[in-house]
């Protein structure tokens, strides 16, 4: 099964801004497609996302060009090529781009045909995507990680804190942890509601994204929603620090911390409400801070490296070097290919490092992200929250793979 035709999309994400999607036709007559997602609070280190600049479409965010590129430039010579050996395909997409960041035809156009490609190589394989990807790991149901309260650049900016989240503990499986987690997500709404807070909607990735007092209020509901719910939950962070570094200080909540202060302050919630994860405390670039707080709390709560490391193995392999974070985030278009994203996990759990496979805070239906993170055994998902379909397709596959083809060998 020979790679015969790829043809490109722009679509809309869970934003309406546009993304793109292509669609692979192999020789044997087998068609799949893929979509992209987008991030909000991106790291300054990512891949480049290319998009149009043309200010009278979508203020700029079209993906016309990359789209093209997808058609015109990336897939002439994949053309011919056997649609199974992705780690060749994927060279090639990193060879015909050759820029740094992939910034010539973007990371987009790159990673939709990437993931475009492996999905039809599957299908025309008639295995299901995720035991298509497993290679020779060991595959496994992840654990969500799901954001009940936004904040940060994904809720206006009502607090600095862009992410509360929940971790269920010790349920038999995911529909029951799902069902649990549901329930803390009503009843952080009806807390909220309790207190004043106006609820109109949800933040990008589907949480609560009230005005609130202070931040801590924020993990002190979500402790009382898991208390009141009666349900097993450990609370995680993501800080993103990146976006309220100014200065070399983090200026939160009219105060300007230092890494050493952040530490502190982290730490004392850590064990005040139960927190065994906290994503980017501190700064992409702030790597002195970092090691300050990994040599501080590194021991008592997982610290996850997502704008610092960008699934970008050379700050992944650095950071092991130095002995700093204990995890690594991995989003797929923060590197552009999923050979490179593999790599990324991979080097991870041989450094000890736990990976948690993440969406972006603008989504599509698609849900090849489940399918990743259980070929991968990485052991843990962050999707957003449990409403807003673009979230649910990935929720919905794991539920789908989780009774109807995953059997532990
Ligand atoms: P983003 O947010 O997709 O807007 O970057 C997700 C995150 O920071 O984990
Ligand atoms: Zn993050």
């Amino acid at each position: 099964m020979k790679i015969q035709r790829i043809r490109a999309l722009e679509i809309l994400d869970s934003r309406g801004n546009p993304t793109l999607q292509a669609e692979v036709l192999l020789t044997d007559g087998t068609r799949a497609s893929a979509q992209v997602p987008s991030g909000a609070s991106t790291g300054r280190h990512e891949a480049v996302e290319l998009r149009d600049s043309d200010s009278h479409r979508h203020e700029g965010k079209g993906v016309l060009r990359a789209a093209g590129n997808i058609e015109a430039i990336l897939a002439p010579p994949l053309l011919g090529l056997d649609a199974t050996n992705q780690a060749l395909i994927d060279r090639y997409l990193i060879e015909t781009d050759a820029s740094e960041g992939k910034s010539r035809l973007g990371a987009n156009a790159i990673l939709a045909i990437s993931c475009a490609v492996a999905r039809a190589a599957a299908k025309s394989l008639h295995l299901p995507l995720w035991k298509y990807l497993t290679g020779n790991r060991t595959p496994s149901l992840p654990v969500p990680m799901v954001n009940i309260i936004s904040g940060g650049l994904h809720a206006g900016r009502n607090i600095e804190f862009q992410d509360f989240l929940v971790i269920p503990r010790g349920y038999n499986d995911l529909s029951s942890a799902l069902e649990a987690i549901v329930r803390v997500h009503r009843a952080t709404g009806k807390l909220l509601a309790a207190r004043g807070c106006t609820l109109t909607g949800v933040a990008d990735e589907g949480g609560w994204g009230p005005h609130l007092r202070s931040n801590e209020e924020a993990a002190a509901i979500l402790r009382e929603a898991t208390a009141v719910t009666n349900t097993t939950m450990d609370i995680a962070l993501d800080v993103a620090a990146t976006h309220f570094f100014h200065d070399g200080q983090y200026a939160l909540e009219g105060q300007h911390l230092s890494a050493n202060d952040m530490a502190e302050l982290l730490g004392n919630w850590v064990r005040k409400y139960g927190i065994t994860s906290i994503e980017d405390p501190l700064a992409e670039d702030d790597w002195q801070g970092w090691k300050t707080i990994t040599d501080r709390l590194g021991s008592s709560v997982r610290l996850v490296g997502d704008d610092l490391f960008v699934t970008n193995l050379t700050r992944l392999n650095r950071g092991i070097h130095e002995g700093i974070a204990t995890a690594v985030l991995v989003k797929m278009n923060q590197i552009g290919t999923l050979t490179e994203t593999f790599a990324v996990i991979d080097r991870a759990r041989e450094a000890g490092y736990s990976a948690v496979i993440s969406a972006r805070s603008g989504e599509t239906e698609d849900s090849l992200l489940a399918d990743l993170a259980v070929a991968s055994g990485a052991g843990q998902i962050k999707i957003g929250s449990i409403t807003r379909s673009e979230r649910l397709a990935k929720y919905n596959r794991l539920l789908e793979i989780e009774k109807w083809e995953f059997t532990p060998d």
